[in-house]
């Protein structure tokens, strides 16, 4: 179920929209009449989301960048916009992930997530700077339990996180005048994604398992996600700017992630 809010005639860019959430978000804003901008490092994601998108009857492209190449970045938006115009809605989604503690962790395997996570929307905000309308443009970079909550096996993805919650932050602080809201969304467990597969597992009772640490007692679905990005992006959420709000059924209050902590003792224990 998705609330009825309209974006004809709206430019959004989606990192990382060609999967998951992220294309749970941008799959709502195109079936709610926005333009939309696809973007992902592996071609043929990109490619049969394009395809998907386009159902929808709306304009729709796709590009090929890697979040931490700045450069590539920078063209996307140059591309982006010279084709449909300023972007109304942007959505920092691109992220990386896996179970590992501390003692196993090789320098390189803590950066990726970092570059990725961090210095990737650093990337993504910094170049759509000159790119976004102002006023008026609605920014919402994609965080995590977490960012609050310190997880065994999670010490590059936490550390990442947190810094994504601070960026929307200072970022809503230092666009705020040119009438640029910047917030962040933090999703719990939501059904059929990668992250809940990689950091959970899958099968039967794991999913039981999973339920039982959410206090609404369900997964959450991608468009939980989606309608809470379409509110953020549209003028009833005039005034809210810096937060990051939690869409996780109340899981990050409650024990979510004893669940990723027992995936990664079940990891440490097949070393
Ligand atoms: N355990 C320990 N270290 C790991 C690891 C794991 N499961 N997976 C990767 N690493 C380490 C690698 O060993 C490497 O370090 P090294 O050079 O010291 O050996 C480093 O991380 C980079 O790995 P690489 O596979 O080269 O990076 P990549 O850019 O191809 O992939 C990842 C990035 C690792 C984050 C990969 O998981 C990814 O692409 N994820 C995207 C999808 C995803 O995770 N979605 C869920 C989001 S919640």
């Amino acid at each position: 179920m998705r609330i009825n809010l309209d974006f004809k005639d709206r430019h959004a860019v989606i990192f990382g929209g060609t999967t998951g959430i992220n294309f749970g978000i941008a799959d709502a804003f195109a079936s709610r009449g926005a333009t939309v901008t696809v973007v992902s490092r592996k071609p043929e994601n990109v490619s049969a989301a394009v395809e998907q998108l386009g159902k929808h009857g709306g304009q729709v492209n796709g590009h090929v960048a890697d979040v931490r190449d700045f450069d590539a970045v920078g063209r996307v938006f140059a591309s982006a916009v010279e084709q449909y115009g300023p972007v109304d809605v942007l959505v920092s989604g691109a992220a990386g992930n896996f179970l590992c503690e501390v003692n196993e962790m090789s320098s390189n395997g803590f950066k990726v997530v970092v570059d990725i996570d961090l210095v990737g929307t650093f990337h993504v905000l910094r170049q759509a700077s000159a790119y976004l309308r102002k006023p008026g443009a609605s920014v919402i970079n994609i965080s995590a339990p977490q960012s609050v909550l310190p997880m065994r096996w999670q010490a590059h993805v936490c550390a990442a996180k947190a810094g994504v919650d601070q960026l929307t932050r200072v970022l809503a602080l230092e666009w705020g005048a040119a009438g640029v809201r910047v917030n962040g969304i933090s999703p719990g467990p939501i059904a059929g994604t990668e992250g809940v597969r990689k950091m959970m597992g899958t099968g039967e009772e794991i999913e039981r398992g999973i339920i039982a640490t959410v206090p609404l007692q369900r997964l959450g679905e991608p468009d939980d996600i989606a309608n809470l990005a379409l509110f953020l992006a549209s003028p009833y959420a005039g005034y809210i700017s810096g937060a990051t709000i939690a869409c996780d059924g109340a899981s990050v209050l409650d024990n979510i992630k004893s669940t990723v902590e027992d995936a990664g003792r079940a990891l440490a224990a097949q070393r």
